[in-house]
This record gives C-alpha cells, sequence and structure tokens, in this order.
C-alpha cells in the first residue's frame, strides 16, 4: 500500500515511524513532515490545509491510503474534498468527513451530541450574542470555578478556567462581544467545573466497529508540578496506574459505546480516531472533550505499545472489518518527556541546531518541530521532540527518557524533568 501521511509533529514521527515497519506499506509519503519523518518516507513540501495539491500529490504517486494526522482538514473536509476529486473514488481516509470532526471543531456540537445520548459530562449551558443578558445571569448564580469554552477550534486556548466572577464576565464578554476567539468563538459552552484527574481514551473505529488503544495521561502544563500555563502538552504516560478493569468498563459501557452507536443513529459516518478527554471525578469518567484525531504527545506512548501491524487496523477501519482481536498491547510502561524551545508557550526562537541525536539507542526520539537545514538538524517550533522510553514502572520509563533528554543539546532548551510524578 501507497500511504500519505499528513502532519509534521510528534504524532505524525511516531505514527511515520510505527507506519514504516508494516510490511503492509511499500511506500510512505509525509507531507509536510519534519527532520524525523524524513528518515521514514519521502517528506512533501505541502501544507496540511493545502486540498489541492494533496489531491494532486494523491494522484501522482497512486497513493492507496491518506492518514490525516491534525485536526484542522477534518474540520475543513478534506474527506469530502478527496472523495469528490477526479480519479481519488477509492482512496481510504483515515479521519472522518466535516460532521463527524466537529465532535472536535464545535463545542457546542459536542455537548448537544453528549446530551442527546445520554453521555456522561459536565452539566453546560450555551449562548451567543442572542442570549448574552441570560449568560450574565447565569454566570452569576453560578458556584465557582466556571469554565467557558469557545465554540470553534482555538488549538487548545479557547478554554478559560475562571476562579472569579470579575474573571468569568470578562472572559465571557470578551468571546460573544469582542470576538476574541474568532467568529465560531462567539458562541460559547459555559459548563461546570469538575475536579478529578485528567485521562486521554483513543478509539479507533469503522463508525460501527471499534478497538480501543491504552490509555494516557498527558502532562498539560509548562511548569514541574503542573504550574504555569497551559502547552500543548509536556509528556505523557501510558498505562495510567489507576485505571483498573472496573473504570475501564464504565469507560467502554458508559461512554464508547454510545458514543460510537450515537454517531450511527445520528447519520453520521466515521474513519478514524476518537479521541476522548476525560476527568475521572471520584472513580466515575465524565467527558471533557472529543477529538477526531490522535493526542500528542500521547501518540508517542501509546503507538509504541502497539505491537500490532497499525496499517492492517487502518487498512480494517477503513473497509468497516475491524475486531478487537486484531490489537496486540506491549504490557510494559512508556513515558514520553518532551523538549520545547525556551519561552514557550510563548514568544521563542527557531533554527537552533540540535546535537546528540545520533547517539541515542535506549530511546524513541520522535521529532515534533525539528527542520533539516543545511545538512543539520534544527529546531523549527515550540514543541521541539520528544523521548519515549519503556520500563516496568513509570518511575523507570521516565528516568530513562530523562538521561537522553540530558545528552540532546539545543540553545535554551527546556523540559519538565516530573513526568510521572504523581506515580513515582
Ligand atoms: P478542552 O479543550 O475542552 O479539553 O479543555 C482544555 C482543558 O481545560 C482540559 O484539558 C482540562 O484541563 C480543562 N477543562 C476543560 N473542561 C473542564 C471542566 N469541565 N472542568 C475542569 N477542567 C476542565
Ligand atoms: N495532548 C493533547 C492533544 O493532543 O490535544
Amino acid at each position: 500500500m501507497r500511504i500519505l501521511l499528513l502532519g509534521s509533529g510528534g504524532r505524525e514521527h511516531a505514527l511515520a515511524w510505527k507506519i514504516s515497519q508494516s510490511p503492509l506499506c511499500t511506500q510512505l509519503f509525509i507531507a509536510p513532515g519534519n527532520a524525523g519523518t524524513l528518515l521514514l518516507g519521502t517528506n512533501c513540501p505541502i501544507g496540511v490545509t493545502d486540498f489541492e495539491a494533496i489531491a494532486a500529490l494523491c494522484v501522482a504517486e497512486q497513493i492507496d491510503m491518506v492518514v490525516v494526522g491534525p485536526e484542522e482538514p477534518l474540520v475543513k473536509g478534506i474527506r469530502e474534498f478527496l472523495t469528490a476529486y477526479d480519479g481519488l473514488g477509492s482512496l481510504k481516509i483515515i479521519g472522518p468527513g466535516k460532521e463527524g470532526a466537529q465532535l472536535e471543531g464545535s463545542k457546542a456540537f459536542a455537548k448537544a451530541f453528549m446530551e442527546r445520548h445520554a453521555i456522561p459530562t459536565a452539566r453546560y449551558k450555551e449562548f451567543s450574542a442572542s442570549n448574552y443578558e441570560e449568560g450574565v445571569a447565569y454566570l452569576q448564580q453560578h458556584p465557582l470555578p466556571i469554565v467557558l469554552k469557545a465554540d470553534g477550534l482555538a488549538a487548545g486556548k479557547g478554554v478559560l478556567i475562571c476562579e472569579t466572577l470579575s474573571e468569568a464576565l470578562q472572559g465571557f464578554e470578551a468571546m460573544i462581544r469582542e470576538a476574541r476567539f474568532g467568529e465560531a468563538g462567539k458562541k460559547v459552552v459555559v459548563e461546570q467545573f469538575l475536579r478529578g484527574i485528567e485521562i486521554s481514551v483513543f478509539v479507533l473505529t469503522d463508525g460501527k466497529q471499534y478497538v480501543l488503544l491504552p490509555e494516557a495521561k498527558d502532562y498539560k502544563r509548562i511548569g514541574e508540578g503542573d504550574r504555569g500555563l497551559n502547552t500543548g502538552g509536556m509528556g505523557a504516560v501510558s498505562p495510567v496506574p489507576f485505571v483498573d478493569a472496573a473504570l475501564w468498563k464504565k469507560i467502554e459501557e458508559r461512554v464508547v459505546v454510545p458514543t460510537i452507536n450515537g454517531l450511527q443513529q445520528d447519520g453520521i459516518p466515521y474513519c478514524g480516531f476518537v479521541f476522548i478527554g476525560f476527568m475521572i471525578v471520584a472513580g466515575e469518567p465524565f467527558v471533557i472533550e472529543y477529538n477526531c484525531r490522535m493526542g500528542d504527545p500521547e501518540t508517542e506512548v501509546v503507538i509504541p505499545r502497539l505491537t500490532s501491524d497499525l496499517v492492517a487496523l487502518l487498512d480494517a477501519a477503513a473497509s468497516g472489518t475491524l475486531s478487537q482481536t486484531g490489537l496486540q498491547i506491549d504490557p510494559r510502561t512508556a513515558c514520553t518527556v518532551v523538549a520545547v524551545s525556551g519561552g514557550y508557550p510563548e514568544e521563542y526562537q527557531k533554527g537552533h541546531p540540535i546535537a546528540g541525536l545520533d547517539q541515542q539507542q535506549d530511546a524513541l526520539i520522535f521529532h515534533m518541530g525539528t527542520a533539516r537545514k543545511d545538512g543539520q538538524v534544527v529546531t523549527s517550533g515550540g514543541r521541539v521532540l520528544a523521548v519515549t522510553s519503556f520500563a516496568t514502572s513509570i518511575a523507570e520509563a521516565a528516568a530513562k527518557s530523562q538521561r537522553v533528554q540530558q545528552q540532546i543539546q539545543f540553545k535554551d532548551k527546556y523540559w519538565r524533568t516530573d513526568i510521572g510524578y504523581e506515580f513515582s
């Protein structure tokens, strides 16, 4: 099979690493890719939302399967575009259509979906300019903290956790009246704050059958001890020690099955990944978000734990023949530690040479924001690389990844030294 993978982050490097190991993959293209994916296939300098160029590449290279890494092309309708393109009628596409991608693309859509299908989630109400005053009154009587979510895609920045009423009122005004999160963000979901532990669960589905990949826990804050600004993710572990069979059963029965059935009942075909973000509150699972793709850096721990052939699974999803029997998981613990450019998630510099990459044999190094320039690997993003290690415990896996991070250098490098701390 000739496969095109879209994206350029650590998630895509991990997917490319796994896809390229499959005997079913005869050739792999990555668009646009990074300095890591370059070693596993052919990087093509095409942006993930340049649908016309992607379609032309699929035709020219006789691509059999497109795997869509990030959410943006899905929300913008890449599936519909490619399916309708002359000569691409039989192309297999991993990633939902525009409607299914609304699970991530619209918080209001996702909340209404969960309500309709009785999927446990935080209580909420939806507001926009048309019921602004009602929204203000709602905020005034609501217990604190309270959560405000701008409706559209906001790269993780459209969520405000407000500790005070004035913060909530200001955020509400900024979203609706000042459109600070864009036009789509003028619709706001106001929801109950849930106190608990977050975990991520990944489902690969063909819209009817599904397989469950291992769960992961992501470390979103920039600072040690989970302090400071939110990031795309500074590290991840899988499995998560407190997720036992009883919790897994609740997750599957109360959320995964109703989600897949709900898509079917609503007449929404769905082929691809569903990433379900959970808050576990006193042992009970609540959904805080859906994403229509894999997570990053969660993919860097989940995919290395998959011992089955990923391409066979993706092919089964595309052909509607998925079954849990095809899934084998490495029982060991994986821990990934992300190195970022100094300043991230705010201003940072790019283009610094990275040293020490070649000597690392004891870990998997996934590039997140790198490029090749004048024969050298340089930084080209906020999150630069993720180091994944395996061990029998989180403490040991984390220590291994830490040791490897110490041997990789670039100017102003920063990473958290406490990934997995609460389980060590
Ligand atoms: P989301 O983009 O919906 O995942 O929200 C971003 C982050 O905000 C989540 O990863 C949580 O840490 C936090 N969050 C979102 N919704 C809630 C909620 N209802 N209660 C507590 N924290 C939340
Ligand atoms: N690590 C969180 C995400 O990919 O959305």
